[in-house]
């Protein structure tokens, strides 16, 4: 749908970039898909009226979220390990027994809450894409496949009553009517609750140059100052945030009815800092454009003349960030011969749009013989590094293409 007016507040929008024609980001296809894709245009714009970064055109969400959702959160054992990380600390701070309710807005594969699930305290999960929440269910997850918005809210308060937690972690990017979502989250929430979101943060987007966080299933990029606004407008606040290396760079929000919590100085430094940046000027989009535009004609030419070398280019990772970069600087098969991923969903399928690169699983790259390896998951460079150690000793290079293009 396209939008002039703000998804948020309705003001009028200021577009200041497009990326061209875009495949959706994690719509990863079969051969025999590849001549019935479908396209949107992805612009991006902010709203200066209350801050909010989000895409101008947004494709209908039944055509991302569905029983083919490509995206498994649990494929990084550092991700488990972080949303364990996570549970634990619920459960200790909040004080989560037996009594509790968390309820979980895109749930995914159950990663999180199988936490909370082992621990027998009552919860439910909730996510759009059929597959995903099926493979939740068989790890013992209550799970729920629907959007989540007001309606979905109250019918799970009748159901089950208030939540003392809501957790959404790297999914109020992807809800379109934001405002549904945050009011049935009011709704839902008790009156002491905590609402806990984590994203990636559009301050580190701003400062790492990583672009790559701009697909469709991102419609957002969330900032303290438009999470606010946001929360704000359902009598809720920010109390505390915690920042983390997480997707790129994340920012946990902790939210709660207004006046029940002490806001933490996190909260005021971190304002601080998204200020310092200069977060909420336009300016800094145009400077963010210019900078984006520059690092797609290097990496571009740097693959271009590797090639012109007869060098044999792979990928590792296909994120749904690679579709940003590989349909952005126009990158196909004809550069990057293959890319290794361990979900099962985007093995043997190819990468979408225009790019088309055919996806393998990672337990052939050992023994694949590639002089360079672009690493599109580089935000998961330590643990896939530390993994394929051996390519390094056969003298293989990996090509990290965010934030600055580096070769090691
Ligand atoms: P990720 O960066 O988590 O997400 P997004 O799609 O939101 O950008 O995606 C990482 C991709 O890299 C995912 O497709 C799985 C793959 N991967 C591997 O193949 N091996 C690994 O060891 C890791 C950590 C990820
Ligand atoms: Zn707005």
């Amino acid at each position: 749908m396209t939008q002039n007016n703000c998804r948020v507040c309705l003001k009028k929008i200021d577009e200041f970039m497009s990326f061209g024609k875009m495949p959706i980001a994690n719509s990863f296809i079969k051969k025999n898909e590849i001549n019935s894709q479908f396209f949107y245009n992805m612009k991006v714009g902010f709203c200066q009226n209350c801050f909010t970064f989000q895409l101008i055109d947004v494709p209908n969400a039944k055509q991302m979220f569905n029983s083919k959702y490509a995206y498994l959160a649990s494929t990084s054992l550092v991700m488990q390990n972080h949303w364990r990380k996570l549970a634990n600390l619920i459960v200790k701070d909040y004080k989560l027994n037996t009594n509790s309710f968390v309820v979980e807005i895109g749930s995914n594969d159950g990663i999180f809450l199988k936490n909370i699930s082992n621990l027998k305290i009552p919860h439910l999960g909730v996510d759009a894409s059929s597959n995903v929440s099926d493979i939740s269910k068989s790890r013992g997850v209550n799970s729920l496949n629907a959007f989540f918005n007001t309606q979905t809210a109250l019918d799970i308060r009748s159901s089950y009553g208030k939540a003392d937690i809501i957790v959404s972690t790297n999914t109020m990017h992807h809800i379109e009517d934001i405002n549904s979502a945050a009011e049935g989250m009011s709704k839902l929430i008790k009156n002491d609750g905590t609402i806990i979101t984590e994203d990636p943060s559009l301050k580190e987007m701003l400062v790492k140059n990583s672009y790559d966080q701009i697909y469709a299933e991102h419609m957002y990029i969330w900032s303290l100052s438009s999470i606010s606004s946001l929360f704000n407008k359902y009598d809720m606040e920010v109390y505390d945030i915690k920042n983390n290396t997480f997707h790129g760079g994340c920012s946990r929000y902790f939210i709660a009815k207004k006046n029940k919590k002490k806001i933490s100085n996190n909260v005021y430094f971190h304002k601080k800092n998204e200020n310092r940046i200069g977060i909420n000027k336009m300016s800094t989009y145009e400077k963010f454009k210019k900078r984006t535009i520059e690092s797609k004609k290097r990496l571009k030419d740097f693959l271009t003349k590797l090639k012109e070398s007869n060098k044999k280019i792979v990928g590792y990772g296909a994120p749904a960030k690679s579709t940003t970069i590989l349909n952005y600087c126009d990158i196909d098969g004809s550069l990057i011969e293959k890319i290794f991923d361990n979900s099962e969903t985007k093995i043997g399928k190819f990468t979408p749009g225009k790019s088309l690169i055919p996806i393998e699983h990672t337990k052939y790259f050992e023994s694949y013989y590639s002089e360079y390896c672009i690493l599109f998951a580089w935000n998961h460079e330590k643990e896939i590094l530390n993994k394929e150690k051996k390519y390094k000793k056969k003298d293989g290079k990996w090509i990290i293409p965010i934030p600055k293009l580096k070769v090691i």
